[in-house]
């Protein structure tokens, strides 16, 4: 059965600490891109469920603006692509200043997940229903990165 993206879109919120960033206050970028990897699996896992769902690989990420502590960062994520076993999330990154709630956009990551069966081979997960012009658009995008991801990895 197909499921459309909006039943594995996910936000997460979380505040940066201390323990997040160098001596000057800047979060690390590997920080932030566990977390757009956490909040991709949840995206995968909703929609492909009962599977293991992997990282294949994640496109190159510019940090556009810098994060702070004290910031809350802002992953929005969803689904733009599904072939056979991959998906592509696209997760927009977002930091807020609490003091006076502006919001500035970060970057925006695409992270390809693959779901796996019991023996760890790839598996089908249900396709995706895209219904809306927006959901067509990202779909008709995603399958030119996939080609071109593919082709970089040496696979096609
Ligand atoms: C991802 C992985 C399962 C692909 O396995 P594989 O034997 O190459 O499988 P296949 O060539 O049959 O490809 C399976 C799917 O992955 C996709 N894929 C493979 N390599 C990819 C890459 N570099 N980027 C994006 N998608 C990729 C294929 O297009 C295919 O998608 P489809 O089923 O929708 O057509 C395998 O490389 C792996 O297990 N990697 C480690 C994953 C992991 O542990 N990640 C966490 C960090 S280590």
């Amino acid at each position: 059965m197909k499921k459309t993206p909006h039943e594995s879109k996910t936000e997460m919120t979380l505040m940066m600490l201390p323990s997040d960033a160098n001596p000057k206050g800047n979060v690390f970028g590997g920080v932030i891109l566990k977390h757009v990897d956490l909040v991709a699996g949840i995206v995968a896992k909703r929609h492909a469920r009962n599977t293991n769902c992997v990282t294949a690989s994640v496109d190159r990420v510019t940090f556009l603006k810098p994060v702070y502590i004290g910031n809350a960062l802002i992953l929005s994520a969803r689904l733009n692509y599904v072939h056979k076993s991959s998906m592509e999330v696209e997760v927009m990154i977002e930091a807020e200043n609490l003091e006076d709630g502006t919001k500035v956009r970060t970057g925006t990551a695409y992270v390809t997940v693959v779901a796996l069966d019991k023996n760890g081979r790839p598996t089908e997960v249900p396709q995706l229903a895209s219904k809306t012009a927006d959901d067509k658009k990202r779909f008709k995008e995603g399958v030119s990165r996939m080609q071109l991801r593919l082709k970089e990895a040496g696979k096609i």
